[in-house]
C-alpha cells in the first residue's frame, strides 16, 4: 500500500466523478488518527469544492500578481493556477494551525500535518482515488493566507488536489535509490 501511494496530476483527474461522503468521511477521519507531539492536532483542511474550485483559482492567480515581482512573472505559470483547480474535483487547502504550547516549535506541527495528509494520501491511493500535493510560494504567502482567513499563527502548507484518475488512465509508476543508501548505522 506504501509503494503503490502515487501523486496524481490534476490534469489525469476526472473533475466530474463524485467523490462519495462515505469516502470523505474516511480521508478525513484517517488524516484526523495522525500523531502529533501533546496532542495538539494541527491539521486543519479547508476543502473547495464544485464553484469554490473557481473562487480557489481566482485567489491563487491573484496571489501570484501580487506576491511575484513583475522580473520572475510567467504567464503560463498564472494561466495554470487559473486551470489547475478545475481540473481536480476537490482541493484541500493543508494548514496547519499550532495550539498555543510554547514548547512545540512549528516545525513539529507542520511534521505532524504532514503525517495527517500521508495517512490521508494511504487512504485515497488505496482505493484508487488520485490526490497530488502542490505547494506553490503563494500558498504559504500572506495574500492567500488572508483569503484562506487564516489565524495569524496558521501556515497554508499547499494544495492537495483530489479526484478519481480519468477513465483509461494507468495508475503512475514511480521509483526510490535505495533505501539502505540513506542509513548511517552506528
Ligand atoms: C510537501 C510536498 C510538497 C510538494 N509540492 C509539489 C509541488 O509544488 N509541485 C510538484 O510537482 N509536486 C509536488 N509534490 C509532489 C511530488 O512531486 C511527488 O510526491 C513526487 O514526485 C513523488 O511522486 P509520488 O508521490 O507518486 O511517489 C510535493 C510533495 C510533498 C510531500
Amino acid at each position: 500500500m506504501i509503494a503503490n501511494r502515487r501523486s496524481v496530476k490534476p490534469i489525469n483527474m476526472d473533475s466530474d466523478k463524485e467523490i462519495t461522503d462515505g469516502m470523505w468521511q474516511t480521508l478525513i477521519e484517517c488524516a484526523n488518527w495522525a500523531p502529533s507531539h501533546n496532542h495538539t492536532e494541527p491539521w486543519r483542511f479547508t476543502i473547495f469544492r464544485g464553484e469554490s474550485r473557481k473562487h480557489l483559482a481566482e485567489a491563487l492567480q491573484e496571489a501570484y500578481k501580487v506576491d511575484t515581482p513583475e522580473a520572475e512573472f510567467k504567464p503560463e505559470k498564472y494561466e495554470k493556477m487559473g486551470r489547475n483547480p478545475l481540473y481536480a474535483h476537490a482541493v484541500m487547502a493543508i494548514i496547519a494551525s499550532p495550539g498555543n504550547l510554547p514548547k512545540i516549535p512549528m516545525v513539529e506541527e507542520i511534521a505532524a500535518v504532514a503525517c495527517a495528509v500521508q495517512n490521508m494520501h494511504l487512504a485515497a491511493s488505496s482505493a484508487g482515488l488520485g490526490m497530488f500535493w502542490s505547494s506553490p510560494a503563494v500558498a504559504s504567502g500572506e495574500n492567500f493566507a488572508e483569503f484562506l482567513k487564516l489565524g495569524d499563527d496558521d501556515k497554508c502548507l499547499g494544495l492537495l488536489y483530489v479526484g478519481w484518475p480519468k477513465e483509461g488512465r494507468e495508475w503512475p509508476k514511480s521509483s526510490r535509490k535505495p533505501a539502505m543508501d540513506k542509513v548511517v548505522w552506528k
